[in-house]
């Protein structure tokens, strides 16, 4: 018999965490699963883990999705689940440029893994995915559009990304079971990222520490708050694609604010909910990044009625309000 609990997967990370919470504040039982990597601090992931493990409906299982027998086992002993939200990866544009074994091995294995498990599992539901952005490598064309041709990815993790999608197809034409892959922008907020740039600005603005901002400030980036990606996530996730015996029953969507903003106008709101001013070291643009990303979600809004409503006004003051509390600053 299929579970009725839904499969989280990198649920000690910042967006599994928030999908989780939301789903477990909803009454539906949750497994999450993640391997509790150390490519940012450990603590944080625990610490993430530590409030989904108050919710009785929730259960946890140390796991690397590389590995298919720990995966064959987690199906057997907690599932098979019918609905899979699949967020575990090794993320970042420039990490894959140093360690580019770590993204093969969780988003290429791991993805196939998850594929995989799906594959036999009798009255699957849905497959839902995290794709990414960066997919759009080297577009010129704005907004960026699930209609548009993404060839040109310009790192290994757009590029492992852009190979999940792929397979992901290939998979739901050859199996016919359902699957979205999601192609996320710029997410921020609360239980952030310790890589991503609103962290690192806001630690080192909160410290007084001079830091890098790349491509001279030139950049725009199409911030999504992190409610807005949960919600996103789970109305998609209620409306998987149809088959209808000819194309595979799979699609690709995007889930971003829809608004490009400058990376200068951000700061500078970090600056204003800090109370102290930024001490920035410009500097060229560095490899595998991409100047300005900006989400066309028609489709997205079409297909599971998904509607950003959180300006960086409302979520970078939410953002720093839990920096302040969890790390004690200021
Ligand atoms: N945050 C963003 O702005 C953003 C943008 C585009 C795409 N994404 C994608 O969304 C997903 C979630 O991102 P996030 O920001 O929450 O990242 P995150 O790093 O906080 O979460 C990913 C989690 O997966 C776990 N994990 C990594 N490899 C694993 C493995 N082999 N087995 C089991 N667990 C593993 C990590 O320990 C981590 O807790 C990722 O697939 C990421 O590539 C995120």
């Amino acid at each position: 018999m299929l579970s009725e609990a839904i499969l989280v997967t990198g649920a000690a990370g910042f967006i599994g965490f928030h999908t989780a919470v939301r789903l477990l504040e909803s009454g539906k039982e949750v497994v999450g699963i993640d391997n509790l990597n150390d490519y940012y601090d450990v603590t944080l992931k625990e610490a993430r883990l530590k409030i989904l493990q108050n919710y009785p409906a929730f259960t946890f299982a140390k796991i690397d999705i590389a590995d298919m027998e720990g995966m064959k086992t987690l199906w057997a002993e907690k599932g098979p689940f019918k609905k899979v939200i699949h967020l575990a990866a090794q993320a970042g544009v420039r990490y894959s440029l140093k360690n580019p074994h770590a993204y093969i091995n969780s988003n290429i294995v791991g993805h196939l893994n998850v594929l995989e498990c799906c594959r036999f599992t009798e009255g699957f539901e849905h497959l839902v995915y995290a794709s990414s952005s960066s997919v759009y490598g080297g577009n010129t064309k704005l907004p960026f559009s699930v209609q548009d041709r993404v060839d040109n990815p310009i790192s290994l993790y757009a590029a492992t990304k852009r190979s999940d999608e792929l397979m992901s197809h290939a998979y739901a034409h050859l199996y016919r079971f359902a699957q979205t892959g999601l192609r996320f922008f710029t997410v921020y907020g609360p239980w952030g990222r310790p890589d991503m740039a609103p962290f690192i600005f806001t630690k080192a603005i909160c410290e007084g520490e001079k830091f890098p901002v790349f491509n001279n400030g030139k950049m725009k980036r199409d911030f999504t708050y992190i409610d807005d990606i949960v919600s996103g996530v789970l109305a998609v996730l209620e409306n998987p694609p149809e088959d209808n015996g000819e194309t595979a029953p799979q699609r690709v969507l995007n889930i971003g604010n829809t608004k490009s903003e400058d990376l200068m106008d951000f700061i500078a709101l970090i600056e204003k909910e800090v109370g102290k001013k930024a001490q920035i070291d410009f500097q060229p643009m560095q490899d595998g990044d991409v100047q300005e990303t900006y989400a066309d979600v028609q489709e997205t809004t079409k297909i599971a009625g998904y509607k950003p409503t959180t300006s960086i006004n409302e979520g970078v003051p939410e953002f720093i309000e839990w920096y302040k509390g969890y790390y004690g600053a200021g």
